[in-house]
């Protein structure tokens, strides 16, 4: 993946996902899915004091590990949906791209709002539920190959789909943008901004352009509610 070799530059959604970040500075920053550590060396070199980063793979965090010279970035293997901190231990929780691969996406919510101190803010990227709908995730093609339509169809059945990304049988969790939105305000925190980011203007590469023919990511910024007790 562009994203594995030349970092956040290469994501379609950074440019959107950066532009909802608060500023980092003197931030205890969590990091969910946190992959290669591109997020959490971003944040560190954005003046975040405490950055943790966890991921479930054991190979993820060596990657990270090994191109992570900042002591501020901690790496601890952990499911995203076993994550235990103490109450008000973050500022900042991001995640990136990672949580349509957890299934109990209300409890990551709740747990995110114990962890992160009042006002903190919540910002994560997802595939966007029009492309996870169906397992295939691919265009439906003409005779000659070309890129008639992306189909949707079962979009209001929530659940696992079997996709073959990258590598074989990836489950990955098929939600709707409502149960997105309303599990996220339902959990205490007000939602800031939808986001549903295109490819760059600048940019001429077709396959890329394609990409505006259908959403590709969802991200959502919002804030743990002052008051909320949950
Ligand atoms: C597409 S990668 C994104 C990595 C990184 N956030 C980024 O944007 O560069 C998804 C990451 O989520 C991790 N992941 C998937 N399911 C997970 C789970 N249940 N708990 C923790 N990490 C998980 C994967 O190991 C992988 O590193």
């Amino acid at each position: 993946m562009p994203r594995s070799i030349q970092g956040l530059a290469a994501g379609l959604e950074w440019t959107t996902f950066r532009a909802l970040l608060p500023d980092l500075r003197e931030k205890r920053v969590l990091d969910l899915g946190c992959g290669f550590g591109w997020h959490c060396r971003y944040a560190q070199e954005h003046g975040a004091r405490v950055v943790v980063g966890i991921d479930l793979s054991e190979k993820m965090l060596e990657r990270a590990r090994t191109t992570t010279y900042q002591p501020e970035i901690e790496y601890h293997r952990c499911a995203i949906e076993d994550i235990d901190f103490a109450a008000d231990q973050f500022d900042i929780v991001i995640s990136s791209l990672a949580l349509h691969y957890v299934e109990p996406f209300d409890r990551v919510c709740r747990k995110v709002h114990h962890c992160l101190t009042p006002n903190g803010a919540f910002v994560f990227s997802v595939e966007h539920p029009i492309f996870t709908a169906l397992p295939a995730q691919s265009w439906y093609h003409g005779p000659a190959g070309q890129r008639l339509h992306w189909p949707l169809d079962n979009y209001q059945e929530e659940g696992p789909r079997q996709t073959n990304w990258l590598t074989d049988n990836v489950i990955k969790y098929h939600r709707t943008v409502a149960t997105y939105v309303n599990t996220v305000i339902d959990s205490g925190f007000r939602m800031t901004r939808l986001e549903e980011p295109k490819p760059d203007p600048e940019i001429t590469d077709p396959d890329v352009l394609d990409q505006s023919r259908r959403p590709t990511f969802l991200v959502i910024a919002s804030i743990r509610e002052q008051n909320a007790n949950r």
